[in-house]
Parts: structure tokens; C-alpha cells; sequence
């Protein structure tokens, strides 16, 4: 019998991280989609809570690659985030099915000599640059027809920037959908009318995203009537 999402979200909740449970499954769904002959990649991995979830929907065969410094405190990095990460996909039983890749996502990309990438999972650093190297760098390796979900998409300004930059309206690339900051390209060589389309569904995916940026301004502000007015559900999270 497979593995559900209720047995993964179970372990997965117990790991420190950013994911909420529809997040959790958007990932575990895609992992089970990726097409053997190709790779799943993670930019970002902390304390291991996405790649267990992914290496726990991952056909069998096919491998994630997770890839972090594990020395960044700014982003949620740092050396003890690694033992971490270790132990909890040992206690997942998937540390088989995971390569890491000890570095930062520029250096993993620039030398790739793996398999073509069918899922590409990006939640490293939330900067313009970053996201851009992100893209760039993996954008070549990535199977004909694959996907590429970015985390934080529609709340850090940095990366939204960059999908604005690279995806929008893009002839390779398209938005399929989100499920809340967690948005979802495909990889594919799409005509005019999808082009279309596509850039149509994330321009009007911005009015989330202006929502988020003003729920946090307004709390850096201590505007509290002001976020709540932003809120569509009472503590609503801003991932
Ligand atoms: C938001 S956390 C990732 C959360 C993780 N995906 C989870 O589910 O808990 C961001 C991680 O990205 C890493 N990171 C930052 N910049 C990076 C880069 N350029 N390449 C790879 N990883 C990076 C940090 O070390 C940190 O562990």
C-alpha cells in the first residue's frame, strides 16, 4: 500500500520549518508526479521538513537532491540545522533517498552532471538575486516537460520580483496555480493563447500578494485595526 499525505503530514509537522499543511500537500502530490529518469532538486532544506515530505512521495528510483549551506543564520540556516536535517530523515526513512549537496544553489547548478531535473523545488534565500541565480542557474537542467514550485512566491518582494522577471507571460514557463505563497510553474514550450492565459492567472494572483505585503507592513507598523482589515481568516498565517 502507499503512502498517504496523513502519514506524511504526521511526520513531517513533528520538523521546525515553514509549511503549512496544503503547502505540504501540493509537494507530496508533485513528488509523486516526477517521471522516473529524472531528479527532484530542493533549494533551501533548514531542518528537513519539505524534503521529507517530497522523499516520502518520490516513485521509486527516483532521488531528491537537497541543497544548503547549512551556515546561513539570516535564512534560517546554520550548522545545527544540519543534524538536524540528518536526523529527521533518518526518522523518516528516507535518508536512501536523498543526496545532499553541502553548498549553496549557484555552486550546485553550475556543476550539475545529474540526471534532467523533472521537479525543482525552490525555498532558499527570498532576494531578487538569489531567486534569479535560483532560476537561471537551474532553468537549463530541468527535463522537457517538468515543474517548478517557488515558496514565499506571493509575500517576499524579492521573489516575486523575480517570477515577474522570468515567468511572466514566459514562452518556457508557466503559472498553473498556488496554493497560498506556494506557486506552481510548469516547464514547456506553450503557444501564444497559454502564454496568455498563464500571465493572465498571476497577474491576478498580485491582489494576494499586495494583501500580504499590507497585512505586514501594517503589523512592522502596529497598524493592528488596519491588519486585521487585511485578514480574510483571524491570525492568518503570511506564508
Ligand atoms: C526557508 S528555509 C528552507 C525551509 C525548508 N524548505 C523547510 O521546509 O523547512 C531557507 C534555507 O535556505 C538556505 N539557503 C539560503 N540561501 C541559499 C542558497 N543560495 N542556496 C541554497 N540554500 C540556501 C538556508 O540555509 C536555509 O536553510
Amino acid at each position: 500500500m502507499s503512502t498517504t499525505f496523513a502519514e506524511v503530514w504526521a511526520i513531517a509537522e513533528t520538523v521546525d520549518g515553514w509549511l503549512l499543511p496544503e503547502q505540504g500537500r501540493a509537494l507530496f502530490e508533485a513528488a509523486q508526479r516526477v517521471q522516473p529518469g529524472t531528479v527532484a532538486v530542493e533549494i533551501g532544506s533548514h531542518r528537513g521538513k519539505s524534503a521529507v515530505i517530497i522523499a516520502m512521495g518520490l516513485p521509486d528510483g527516483v532521488t531528491l537532491t537537497a541543497v544548503d549551506p547549512f551556515d546561513d543564520p539570516r535564512w534560517g540556516g546554520g550548522p545545527e540545522s544540519l543534524s538536524a536535517f540528518q536526523a529527521n530523515i533518518e526518522r523518516a526513512g528516507v535518508t536512501d533517498r536523498i543526496e545532499l549537496f553541502r553548498g549553496l544553489s549557484a555552486e550546485a547548478s553550475s556543476t550539475w552532471s545529474g540526471a534532467p531535473v523533472g521537479f525543482l523545488w525552490v525555498d532558499g534565500a527570498h532576494d531578487l538575486e538569489s531567486t534569479l541565480t535560483d532560476f537561471d542557474g537551474w532553468k537549463p537542467h530541468m527535463a522537457p516537460h517538468s515543474f517548478i514550485y517557488v515558496h514565499d512566491a506571493f509575500s517576499a518582494v524579492g521573489t516575486t520580483r523575480a517570477i515577474l522577471q522570468r515567468f511572466w507571460f514566459a514562452k518556457n514557463v508557466r503559472y498553473i496555480g498556488a496554493a497560498r505563497t506556494c506557486a506552481k510553474f510548469e516547464v514547456g514550450d506553450f503557444s501564444l493563447f497559454q502564454r496568455l492565459v498563464a500571465g493572465i492567472k498571476l497577474t491576478r494572483r498580485l491582489f494576494f500578494f499586495a494583501r500580504m505585503v499590507a497585512i505586514k507592513i501594517s503589523r512592522r507598523r502596529g497598524w493592528h485595526g488596519l491588519e486585521r482589515f487585511f485578514m480574510m481568516v483571524p491570525n492568518e498565517p503570511l506564508i
